[in-house]
């Protein structure tokens, strides 16, 4: 089959990218030259562990190409999948749908026999319709498709996630858009993943409600973190109590600094918006949505009060930047509110992340980074561990607590135990570990 892929973010290009790997022809086409050029170089605009080796061995054997040529990705084409941006509109949370669209003109006007048109996007309920509607417009040939297909890919391990999906769902009004998208993801439905079909509009409301259920887990188990601090119960080992329940399931029960990324904060706002315009209350996910700001943004008050409540002329090391391992994106992450409060409270701090530094420098006040996790001890009161990638996970602590000059380890990922921190000689703090004192 051949396939077209508009958008080559990290949506687009992972996506691409697994198709081609099953089998598929696949071009990639985007507006972005620079882009384009360093995928044809090989370089990956995007940190997701073993793209770059996917990417590299579907364009040798000829499955996988790059274009800024919207024309020359359509030829022969059975299906076009939109995976553009859909950001945030400036102020008002609506999904921004200027990209979605403007690439469905581009393509109504070069297309010279139908195909079935599907959004990978991150798209409001009813977005197909209107696409429908701007193919008929512009005078795309009779007999277009329009179908919805979410992903639910998680940063850092997308590939994963794309051969081994729990579902793949596809919103779709004709069979022979079902057909299409049924041919597209044989390889995966003949490994079990199930192939859902359900309305357009269903589907496209469905990703909404994943991202906002996920989000919801976290704020919860967030509250009963702080509820545990102060009844001196243990998070860990209540969220494994609950999540041994089927009914409940132990994931997305990690307590800790609050949701970020790409998706869970745009999305809930998003369908907030959407709620809002069919005139119907959220309760629940607008008061996720609050839960999860202020918790972000009582971080470095927590920072604060395990140094004994004043942050003036106190050096903070901070352990990783990104919003969670394995990735460099910074979109909302923790970090970003953090570092505001640290250095709004007289801090100096510096930081170390894997691979996050580029993506941090723009977005992060006057702070210095360390070449190595360790460096960030040398001379620092505190320790923050802001995102729990693997190397973070066995420091050797007792040579951290000989570096600082005091001896505060605020652990916002659970990664170590209170005991072994404090053998080392540090004074720690967990989130929703008992009393913060006791
Ligand atoms: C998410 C969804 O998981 C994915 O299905 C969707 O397509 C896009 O959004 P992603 O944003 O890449 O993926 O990351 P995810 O692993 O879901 O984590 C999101 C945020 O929640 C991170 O900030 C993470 O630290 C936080 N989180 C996650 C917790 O705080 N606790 C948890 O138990 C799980």
């Amino acid at each position: 089959m051949r396939i077209a892929m508009i958008g080559t973010g990290y949506v687009g290009l992972v996506s691409g990218t697994c198709f081609a790997d099953f089998g598929h022809h696949v071009t990639c086409v985007d507006k972005d030259v620079t882009k384009i050029d360093a995928l044809l170089a090989g370089r990956m605009p995007i940190w997701e562990p073993g793209l770059e080796s996917l990417v590299k061995s579907n364009v040798e054997r000829g499955r996988l190409a790059f274009t800024t040529d919207l024309t020359e990705a359509l030829k022969g084409a059975q299906a076009v999948f939109i995976a553009v941006g859909t950001p945030s509109q400036r102020g008002d949370g609506h999904a921004d749908l200027t990209y979605v669209y403007a690439a469905v003109k581009e393509l109504a006007g070069l297309l010279d026999q139908p195909l079935v048109v599907v959004t990978k996007s991150t798209v409001p309920v009813g977005t197909g319709d209107r696409i429908a509607e701007i193919l008929a417009e512009e005078g795309a040939p009779k007999g277009c498709s329009v179908a919805s297909n979410p992903e639910f890919l998680r940063e850092g391990a997308a590939i994963a996630d794309f051969k081994h999906p729990d579902r793949i769902l596809v919103g779709a009004e004709d069979d022979g858009a079902r057909a299409v998208l049924a041919e597209i993801y044989r390889p995966l439905f003949l490994n079990k993943a199930p192939l859902l079909f359900t309305s357009r509009r269903t589907a496209e409301l469905t990703k909404y409600a994943a991202n906002a259920f996920l989000a919801m887990k976290i704020s919860f188990i967030n509250e009963m973190a702080d509820l545990c601090e102060a009844v001196d119960a243990d998070v860990q080992e209540l969220a494994r109590g609950i999540g041994l329940d089927n009914r409940i399931g132990g994931k997305f029960l990690h307590a800790g600094p609050g949701y970020g990324g790409s998706c869970f904060p745009k999305d809930t706002l998003a369908l907030l918006k959407t709620a809002d315009d069919a005139g119907v209350e959220q309760r629940i996910v607008s008061t996720v949505v609050a839960v999860n700001d202020d918790r972000k943004a009582a971080m470095a008050e927590r920072v604060r009060a395990a140094l004994g409540g004043n942050l003036e002329g106190k050096r903070i090391g901070l352990l990783g930047l990104t919003f969670k391992p394995n990735t460099d994106d910074m979109r909302d992450a923790p970090s970003i509110p953090l570092v505001e409060g640290l250095l709004t409270g007289g801090a100096s701090v510096v930081a170390f992340d894997p691979v996050g530094r580029v993506q941090a420098e723009s977005l992060l006040g006057e702070i210095d980074y360390a070449a190595r996790a360790e460096d960030v001890a040398d001379g620092a009161d505190a320790l923050v561990i802001v995102t729990e990638w693997d190397e973070f996970r066995a420091l050797d602590l007792a040579d951290l607590a000989r570096r600082m000059r005091g001896n505060v380890l605020v652990d916002l990922r659970n990664i170590y135990d209170r005991s072994d921190a404090e053998r080392a000689g540090l004074a720690y703090r967990g989130i929703g570990r008992g009393r913060p004192n006791a």
